[in-house]
């Protein structure tokens, strides 16, 4: 708080009285203000917490006392300073102008300042305004939520600044679904998977660039398989079996065949993990692993499971052609092969360059 506010109140109050006296104004008499002739102060100044503000009164020569006033209590008369706050000082007190200025300016200050003048023994005042913006801030935010598809959630967002800021939701990502509250509140009643995400909440009042601040909603949900399909392989060749599952938290992945659960580091098998992808995969697929294959996804909210056939296929086709070991050897064979084939014409190349210049 100010100094000259609470410190010196009766000092204060009896310098008001005095001031009365001085200018001749009976107490309880209203005091005319917006008056066309002096004093004039300015219109309402409207300053950010933390700033300066000043109050400019303009006077005219015929003006003999002059007197700035935080509501009741004198800041400066003439060149007195009447007030211990350090914050107020005195700009000009000139024939044409009387002005003072506020330093780091706080909400308390904001309120009516008045100019008070005496013309020819007339006492006149002129009231201005100090209004103070802050910035927006959030100052309470929910923190990053998991939860069960199907339950209930309740977002809080507070924020403060002056004018008192809009707050508002947005759903921005996986998928940016746009506004979802435009209050501090955002209630989300049976949440979907879709509904998980990054929202954002907003808090603007025009005195400064929005403050945003972002919470994370994780929604649990069992696996699903998504994928599974069924895979034709020649004996001797490499087959591989996928599985593709989507849940939260990621799903955990077993194989089976025909109920037996098949164990990591199985001869000529192995399993590649991977957060939404299982892979069974046979480096040299024999007569017996032809079959009916089971992959069980699972996490701490269910599980589920699909069936996959591993066939044989007794011709090796097109596709497996191109993409069998021995394919890929022989394609590379050939054109590093014909790559060699040019290469003596290089020396020659370089000589006929060197012959040009
Ligand atoms: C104006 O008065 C208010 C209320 O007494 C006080 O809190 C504030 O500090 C004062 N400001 C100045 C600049 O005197
Ligand atoms: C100045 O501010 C006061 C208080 O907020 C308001 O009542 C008055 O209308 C304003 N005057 C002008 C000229 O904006
Ligand atoms: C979700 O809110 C609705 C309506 O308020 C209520 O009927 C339901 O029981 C709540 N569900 C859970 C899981 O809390
Ligand atoms: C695949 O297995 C068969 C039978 O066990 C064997 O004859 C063949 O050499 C193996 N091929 C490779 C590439 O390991
Ligand atoms: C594999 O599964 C398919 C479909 O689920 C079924 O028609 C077929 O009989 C099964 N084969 C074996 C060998 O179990
Ligand atoms: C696959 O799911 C069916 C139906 O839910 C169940 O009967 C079967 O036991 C499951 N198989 C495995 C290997 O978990
Ligand atoms: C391809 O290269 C491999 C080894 O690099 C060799 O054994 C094979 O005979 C070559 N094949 C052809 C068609 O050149």
């Amino acid at each position: 708080m100010g100094v000259c506010g609470s410190l010196f109140l009766p000092w204060k109050c009896l310098v008001v009285v005095s001031l009365r006296l001085l200018f001749l104004v009976p107490t309880g008499v209203p005091v005319r203000s917006g008056d066309a002739t002096f004093p004039k102060a300015m219109d309402n100044v409207t300053v950010r917490q933390g700033e300066s503000a000043t109050l400019r009164c303009t006077i005219d020569n015929r003006v003999t006392r002059v007197a700035w006033l935080n509501r009741s209590t004198i800041l400066y008369a003439g060149n007195d300073k009447w007030c211990l706050d350090p914050r107020v000082v005195l700009l000009s007190n000139t024939q044409t102008q009387y002005s003072i200025e506020i330093q780091n300016v706080d909400v308390y200050d904001e309120g009516p300042y008045t100019c008070s003048v005496q013309t020819d023994n007339h006492p006149k005042t002129s009231r201005v305004h100090l209004i103070v913006q802050v910035s927006p801030k959030i100052v309470e935010i929910s923190s990053d939520i998991s939860i069960n598809e199907g339950n209930n959630i309740s977002l809080t967002c507070i924020a403060t600044g002056r004018p008192e800021p809009t707050v508002t939701w947005r759903h921005i990502s996986p998928k940016a679904v746009g506004f979802v509250s435009e209050d501090e509140y955002l209630e989300i009643q049976g949440i979907t998977r879709e509904q998980s995400g990054y929202y954002e909440c907003s808090a603007s009042n025009d005195v400064a660039a929005p403050v945003v601040r972002r919470v994370k909603v994780t929604v649990n949900y069992p696996p699903y398989i998504s994928e599974a399909k069924g895979t034709g392989v020649p004996v001797g060749q490499k087959g591989t079996l996928q599985c593709e599952a989507s849940a939260v938290p990621s799903a955990e992945f077993q194989w089976y065949k025909d109920d037996k659960r098949l164990v990591e580091g199985k001869k000529g098998v192995k399993v590649e993990n991977r957060p939404f992808l299982s892979k069974l995969i046979f480096f040299n697929v024999s007569e017996h692993d032809y079959g009916n294959y089971t992959c069980v996804a699972s996490n701490k909210l269910g599980h589920t499971n699909a069936s996959i056939t591993l066939f044989e296929l007794s011709e090796p086709t097109s596709s497996s052609l191109l993409q069998g070991p021995g394919a890929v050897s022989e394609v590379s064979n050939g054109t590093s092969s014909r790559r060699a084939g040019c290469l003596w014409l290089l020396p020659l190349l370089v000589l006929h360059l060197l012959l040009k210049f």
